[in-house]
């Protein structure tokens, strides 16, 4: 068994704190939009927006972080071995069929992942996002006559909020389902944990796909030249 790097200190702090920041804004949210009653509305209301606040200041760290980084790299969306990942989700997995990606510090996500992760970032979080920010300064600025938001109904304004709320919980359900589908059922919440993903040696030795569309090709070649040098020491 071989441990890789896959998440580093940052990125594991970013997920755990957005997911958690994520379920809050939920569970907040859902009272405001009067389907459970826990804390009263106006304490969750006042809950929202703190941590609605505390989201969008992370959103602009993870961005700062990804962009300084080259992290982004690896959400750029790939068909390269997309069919056949597709194929071990719907079929491969259950025959006990091995991963046809590997997940490696320069490619961790499978192409099916950078889509659907692009998407969360691109179309999911920002229609929340943009929509809850309208919501909050709907009144305030119209007040004050600087933008007339409030020419955006408030009711479609909570539609397009509500909608990302729930595709949001949507996403979660599927996400939370994914992550068991790895080498065992806790293997990829592990490696989200500390960092590290196990490997066995011979998938570990085995080449990244293509490098894909992700990894800049110089990172991908000194990888490569690395992990040559390793397996003809470990050889000699
Ligand atoms: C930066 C992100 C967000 C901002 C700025 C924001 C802002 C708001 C605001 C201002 C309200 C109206 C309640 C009030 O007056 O305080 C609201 C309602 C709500 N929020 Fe958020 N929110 C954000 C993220 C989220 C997330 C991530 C979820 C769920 C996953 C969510 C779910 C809801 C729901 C369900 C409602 C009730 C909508 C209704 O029935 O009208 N919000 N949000």
């Amino acid at each position: 068994m071989k441990k890789v790097y896959v998440y580093k200190g940052f990125e594991r702090f970013w997920h755990w704190s957005q997911a958690g920041l994520i379920l809050f804004l939920a569970f907040t949210g859902f009272e405001v939009h009067g389907s459970i009653h826990v804390l009263g509305f106006e304490h969750a209301a006042l809950f929202h927006r703190v941590a609605s606040w505390m989201l969008i200041g992370l959103i602009i760290f993870a961005i700062f972080w990804h962009v300084v980084t080259g992290e982004w790299r690896q959400y750029i969306p790939t068909t390269q071995k997309l069919a056949e990942q597709i194929r071990f989700y719907a079929v491969g997995m259950f025959r006990g069929e091995p991963h046809p990606t590997k997940k490696t510090g320069l490619q961790k996500l499978n192409p099916l992942q950078r889509l659907t992760y692009l998407g969360f970032k691109l179309v999911l979080i920002p229609v929340t996002v943009i929509s809850g920010i309208i919501y909050m300064f709907h009144k305030s600025i119209d007040k004050n006559d600087l933008v007339v938001i409030s020419d955006i109904p408030l009711e479609s304004v909570a539609f397009w909020h509500t909608l990302g709320a729930f595709l949001l919980m949507v996403f979660l359900v599927v996400h939370v389902y994914m992550t068991t589908t790895g080498r065992t059922i806790t293997s990829n919440i592990e490696a989200m944990v500390t960092g590290y993903e196990c490997e066995e040696e011979e998938e570990a030795a085995e080449e990244p796909v293509g490098g894909v569309a992700g990894a800049p090709a110089a990172e991908v070649a000194e990888a490569a030249e690395k992990k040559a040098g390793e397996e003809t020491g470990e050889k000699a």
